[in-house]
């Protein structure tokens, strides 16, 4: 389903005390904003974001899952966990786990599977590096990524989940993509969903504040952002999920 969203991604970042303001605030400021929005929390934070917005329309999630249902797979979280906290939204394939986790796009759609499988809504990052990007293989790095996810679910169920454009290049290094360069790949994005891309919902990512946030989100194909180090602060964030005319 098409939708403007918005979604924090908290990266690893936070303490008890300091979420419980966030979330104070996000509660205050933000039941009324235009758009769905979300927060993705490290995993032993999921408890207290329950707590804290529980019966707001604010939902909240991980930063990602286990491929696998449950078993010896020591460290990972399965999504049926992250279900039981009550969340909405997992990321998976975020562009620090393809590169740091060596997560193959195949994997990525495993774990994308396995979100679905547990109700919840995989949001599905993608994005090419500036070495890409200056090889003119941009759509060809985009298109991996996708097909992975396209073969393992079909086009109507990826257009029910979220997907997340952020070019690598652009994240954390206040670098953003220009409102142009967006529109374009996320406009490839639709097309290669076929008949399902125009119910989906496509967002960017990368280095989103407020002082870019509305012309991003003006262009068409663009339906919200996926932000990390704006999204830990209020004053930040706030004007950011408003930033739909
Ligand atoms: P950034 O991160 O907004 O800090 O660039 C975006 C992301 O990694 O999802």
């Amino acid at each position: 389903m098409r939708a403007r969203t918005v979604v924090g991604n908290w990266k690893m970042h936070g303490e008890l005390a300091s979420n419980a303001k966030l979330l104070g605030r996000l509660r205050e400021r933000l039941a009324d904003a235009p758009c769905r929005v979300g927060v993705c929390v490290p995993f032993p934070y999921l408890a207290q974001a329950r707590d804290l917005l529980d019966g707001c329309p604010i939902g909240w999630g991980a930063q990602d899952a286990s491929a696998h249902p449950r078993g010896a797979y020591t460290g990972e979280v399965s999504a049926a966990m992250v279900a039981e906290f009550g969340s909405r939204w997992v990321i998976v394939g975020h562009s620090e786990r393809r590169s740091l986790h060596a997560e193959t796009s195949d994997r990525v759609a495993a774990k994308a599977q396995a979100v679905m499988a547990a109700g919840l809504t995989p949001i599905v990052c993608v994005g090419e590096t500036l070495e890409e990007r200056e090889a003119g293989r941009t759509e060809a790095v985009v298109a991996e990524q996708l097909d992975a996810c396209l073969s393992r679910l079909g086009a109507p169920a990826l257009a029910e989940a979220v997907i997340a454009y952020e070019p690598v290049w652009a994240i954390g290094t206040g670098r953003t993509a220009s409102p142009g360069q967006a529109q374009a790949v996320h406009a490839f994005i639709r097309a290669r969903l076929g008949a399902a891309g125009a119910g989906a919902t496509v967002v960017y990512g990368g280095s989103v504040k407020p002082a870019n946030a509305r012309e991003l989100f003006a262009m068409p194909d663009i339906d919200g952002g996926l932000i990390g180090g704006a999204s830990l602060s209020i004053e930040e964030f706030e004007p950011i999920c408003r930033a739909f005319d």
